[in-house]
C-alpha cells in the first residue's frame, strides 16, 4: 500500500464524520499562514465547499494559548486545524475538547494526546518524516481523498510541500513523491529537469538570475552588471530580435554552459555541493496554467503565496488557490513588496557582522525592529546559504514583535539534522523555560519568548544543542 493510502484509511471516518455532521453546523478551521498553510486551507475550502458544508476560516501566524483560548468563546461544534496544532494539543484539550469535537492535520513534531473528540492526523504518527516527505498540505490532501474524491487538488498539495521547501535537494521525495505521481496521472503537473531559478517561465533570464536570492549567488544575486558580465562571457544573449528571452528559452547548450557556471560561482564562494548543485533539478510546472503565469511553475506559486501570508492578506491566496484569477494582480504586488523585504533583511546581515555572535556550537543575531519579524527565518536561512553565517552550526534570529513580546527563528541544514541536531526540541524546551512556546521541524523551528528573556533563551537553546550533538557521537 502506498504510504498515503494509510493516511486516507485513518482520515476516512473523521472525513465522513465532518460531512454528514456539519451540513448545517459550519466548521471553524484554522490555518498557518505560510505557503503550506494556504495551500493546506485551499485543500480544506475547496473539499467542504464540494460536499456543503459551511466554514468559517482563518490563516495565523502563530497558534498560541490566547488564540485557543479565545476559540472556546467562538463555540463551534467542530474546529479543524490544519498545518499547525500538533503542537499545541495540551492547550485543545485545555480549553475545546470538553465541548467540542476537533480534527488536527499536521506535518509538525507533535504532542501524543488520546482524547475521544480528537482526531489527530498527523505525519510522525505514521512513521513520515514531516520535515521532508510531506507538508501540512499533503496531509490535507490525504484527508479530503480519503472517500475517493479531490485528487484534482493534487498540485495544490505540491505547492505546499514547496513552500515548506522539502524539495531542498533537487526533488521532492517520501510522501510527496506519491502525490506528485497523482498529480501527474491527473494531468495537472508535468516535472521538467532544468535550471531552478526563480521566474523560469515568468522573468527575462537577467531578472531570473538577478532576482534569485535562494541560494544566494555572489556578484549575481541582486547584481545587474555581474548578470550582464556573466552572461557575455557565457555568450548566451539575453534577449533576440529585441525580445528577452527566459530560461526555458534557452537551448540545452546554453542552459549547461550557465548551469556549470553558477555551480562554480557557488563552490567557490564556499557554498556546499549539495546546495550549488540544487541549481538544477526537478521543476514543477503546472499544465493547465498559461505559459506567462505565476502560478505554472510550482515554487514561484509557493513564493506567491507565501508573499500573501507574510503580509497579512492570506485570504488573497486562498482565493487563487480556489480559482480566482482575478486576485492575482494583487499577489503580484506583495511579491514584489516581499522580495524588498528579505533584501533588506540581507543587507542588515551584511551591514551588521558584528551583531551576528557565536559560539562553537551557536550562532545568533538579533535584529531587534530593524527586520520585520516574519522573514527573519528566511533571512537566516538565505544569510546560511550566501555565507554571511557558517552553515555548519545551527542560526538563531531574533527580532522584537512589540513590547513583550521577541520573535525567534532557528535553521539548520540536514547535515546538522545527521548529527542530532533537533531544533524543534531546542527551541520548543527552552521557549517553555523562559515562559513562551515554540516548536516547528528538527530543521526549522520557532517560537514567541517574553522581552527581556533573549539572552537567557539563547543559553538554553546552546545546552540543549550541545547535549544533542553529544548524544549523536555516542
Ligand atoms: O516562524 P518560523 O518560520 O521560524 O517557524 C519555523 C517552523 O516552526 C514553522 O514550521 C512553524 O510552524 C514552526 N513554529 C512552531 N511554533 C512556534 C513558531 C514556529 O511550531 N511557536
Ligand atoms: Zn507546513
Amino acid at each position: 500500500m502506498n504510504r498515503i493510502d494509510e493516511i486516507r484509511k485513518t482520515a476516512k471516518e473523521p472525513f465522513k464524520k465532518i460531512i454528514e455532521e456539519c451540513e448545517e453546523s459550519t466548521v471553524r478551521c484554522i490555518s498557518h499562514n505560510d505557503a503550506d498553510g494556504i495551500c493546506s486551507a485551499g485543500i480544506i475550502a475547496k473539499a467542504l465547499v464540494r460536499e456543503g458544508v459551511p466554514f468559517l476560516m482563518s490563516c495565523i501566524r502563530q497558534l498560541t494559548e490566547d488564540f485557543i483560548k479565545s476559540l472556546k468563546n467562538e463555540q463551534y461544534k467542530y474546529f479543524l486545524f490544519t498545518d499547525l496544532g500538533s503542537g499545541q494539543l495540551n492547550f485543545i484539550e485545555k480549553y475545546l475538547l470538553d465541548k467540542s469535537k476537533v480534527i488536527v492535520i499536521d506535518h509538525h513534531v507533535p504532542f501524543e494526546n488520546e482524547n475521544e473528540n480528537l482526531d489527530h492526523l498527523n505525519a510522525h504518527l505514521f512513521s513520515i518524516d514531516g520535515a521532508r516527505e510531506i507538508s501540512g498540505s499533503g496531509m490535507s490532501y490525504a484527508f479530503v481523498t480519503a472517500l475517493g474524491k479531490n485528487r484534482d487538488l493534487s498540485g495544490v498539495a505540491i505547492v505546499g510541500a514547496l513552500g515548506d521547501l522539502q524539495d531542498m535537494s533537487g526533488s521532492l521525495h517520501g510522501v510527496n513523491r506519491e502525490i506528485l505521481e497523482e498529480a501527474k496521472k491527473e494531468g495537472i503537473i508535468k516535472v521538467e529537469r532544468d535550471i531552478r531559478l526563480f521566474g523560469r517561465y515568468t522573468r527575462p533570464l537577467y531578472k531570473s538570475l538577478q532576482y534569485t536570492i535562494n541560494p544566494y549567488i555572489p556578484g549575481i544575486s541582486s547584481n545587474i552588471n555581474g548578470v550582464s558580465e556573466l552572461l557575455k562571457e557565457l555568450e548566451i544573449p539575453h534577449s533576440v530580435n529585441g525580445k528577452a528571452r527566459r530560461i526555458v528559452d534557452l537551448s540545452s547548450d546554453e542552459k549547461q554552459r550557465l548551469a556549470s557556471a553558477l555551480i562554480q560561482r557557488l563552490l567557490r564562494a564556499g557554498a556546499s555541493p549539495e546546495i550549488a548543485e540544487s541549481i538544477v533539478g526537478e521543476n514543477y510546472t503546472f499544465v493547465n496554467e498559461p505559459e506567462d503565469s505565476e502560478l505554472k511553475d510550482a515554487k514561484e506559486y509557493a513564493t506567491l503565496l507565501n508573499s500573501c501570508g507574510k503580509h497579512k492578506r492570506a485570504d488573497i491566496g486562498i482565493a487563487i488557490i480556489v480559482g480566482d484569477r482575478g486576485a492575482l494582480e494583487e499577489a503580484r504586488n506583495l511579491v514584489e513588496e516581499h522580495k524588498n523585504t528579505i533584501v533588506e533583511g540581507l543587507k542588515w546581515l551584511y551591514e551588521n557582522p558584528l551583531k551576528i555572535k557565536r559560539s562553537d556550537v551557536l550562532q545568533w543575531f538579533n535584529v531587534e525592529r530593524d527586520v520585520d519579524d516574519s522573514i527573519i527565518g528566511t533571512v537566516a536561512m538565505m544569510g546560511m546559504g550566501a555565507n554571511i553565517l557558517d552553515r555548519s552550526i545551527p542560526v538563531v534570529a531574533i527580532a522584537k514583535m512589540d513590547e513583550n513580546m521577541y520573535k525567534v527563528s532557528a535553521r539548520g541544514t540536514r547535515e546538522m539534522v545527521d548529527r542530532n541536531v533537533d531544533l524543534a526540541e531546542a527551541v520548543r524546551v527552552a521557549a517553555k523555560k523562559v515562559g513562551g512556546e515554540g516548536g516547528g521541524h528538527d530543521v526549522a523551528a520557532g517560537a514567541v519568548i517574553p522581552a527581556g528573556k533573549e539572552e537567557e533563551f539563547i543559553k538554553f537553546v546552546e545546552t540543549i544543542i550541545r547535549r544533542q550533538l553529544g548524544e549523536g557521537k555516542s
